[in-house]
């Protein structure tokens, strides 16, 4: 509610990065993914979302639905409170199925597709070779808006997951690691998403739309936005942090294969992960069957007992500007000595 100079600075920068025209602020990645699907709701007219198996994106109510083994969608275990069952507002479908994404657009209802372009909150899920190119597709033949969440994928490089792919989504949303700390986040959007937005905007009823918040791009988050953008999250970091990365994970898969164990480790950018199954999986649902939650308790108390603090759900390991190789060589030791144990 009150511009200054860093919202400027701030959004010139992330048309650079992300090749988008337009930006708006919010304080979480949540309330961006709220604004972005209200935003794509008002625009089309249509009332559902699309969101992917096993997904996470913040509190967003219409996004806690998962795929059950026989097909059917319900409510995710475990969600606080559901206003209504989320099939009323969401289709779910599996990551990399094109077929289920093309049956679940074609009846033209859906508003908008938010998705992380690779799968990062139920271990690491990439992308299958093509996807991508259908799912653009797709969308753009059924009228339905593409949102990226890079909120984690940022990871992949500078401009996140959709500069290092080249994907051309409608919206993007990037939160968290955007303010390094301080409350921040950011939605961007294409010339067309913004003439369709302004076409149907009455000047009058401007501030009851349901998007923004009296706190949003206040002048602390932007000085922080900006601070990262410029000293933390850059190029230069991102050349140090993604060999790390890579280190991590060749540590941890040696480890692995040393202790004959059913498990893979993946990378993205200078983020990585191990799952608790042998092969890598293509979908939420495999994903979520590798993992194992007395196992994971294991490891991250095995590790917090020996000086290292994973990040408190699923095994992730992110690279940081000020991590050294010796941080990574620690790891390596425990997760080996970790390993060892159990599979003696
Ligand atoms: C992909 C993604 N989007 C959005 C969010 C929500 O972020 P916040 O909790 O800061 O609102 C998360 C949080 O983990 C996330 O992983």
């Amino acid at each position: 509610m009150l511009p200054g100079e860093d919202a400027i600075f701030v959004a010139e920068e992330l048309q650079k990065r992300f090749q988008l025209p337009y930006w708006q602020f919010a304080l979480t990645a949540t309330d961006a993914n709220r604004f972005s699907i209200r935003l794509a709701r008002q625009i089309t007219g249509r009332p559902k979302i699309l969101v992917y198996n096993w997904c996470y994106h913040g509190t967003v109510d219409e996004t806690f639905i998962t795929l059950e083994r026989n097909g059917a969608a319900g409510p995710r275990p475990g969600n606080i409170g559901p206003p209504v069952n989320p099939a009323v507002t969401t289709r779910v479908v599996e990551f990399n199925d094109a077929d289920a994404l093309e049956r679940a657009l074609a009846p033209g209802d859906v508003a908008c597709v938010l998705a992380e372009p690779a799968m990062t909150n139920v271990g690491i899920v990439h992308a299958q070779p093509g996807y991508h190119q259908a799912l653009r597709e797709l969308t753009r033949k059924h009228g339905t808006l593409l949102i990226l969440d890079e909120t984690h994928t940022i990871c992949a490089g500078p401009g996140g997951y959709t500069r290092a792919e080249n994907l051309e989504p409608d919206v993007l949303v990037f939160g968290k690691a955007i303010g390094a700390g301080i409350p921040g986040a950011a939605y961007g959007f294409s010339q067309e998403v913004a003439d369709r937005i302004v076409a149907r905007q009455e000047l009058e009823n401007c501030d009851v739309g349901g998007i923004g918040g009296t706190l949003a791009g206040n002048a602390l988050s932007l000085a922080a936005m900006r601070a990262t953008l410029t000293k933390v999250l850059t190029k230069e970091a991102f050349d140090r942090m993604i060999p790390m990365a890579e280190r991590w994970t060749g540590g941890v898969a040696k480890a692995i294969a040393d202790a004959e164990l059913p498990w893979h480790v993946t990378r993205l950018g200078c983020r990585a992960e191990y799952l608790f199954s042998a092969e890598k999986p293509k979908n939420g649902m495999q994903a979520h069957d590798g993992m194992d939650f007395e196992l994971e308790r294991f490891m991250h108390l095995y590790a917090m007992n020996r000086g290292i603090l994973l990040t408190p759900f699923h095994n992730m390991a992110l690279m940081s500007p000020q991590t050294e190789n010796e941080d990574i060589d620690k790891h390596t030791k425990i997760f080996r000595e970790a390993v060892t144990e159990i599979s003696g």
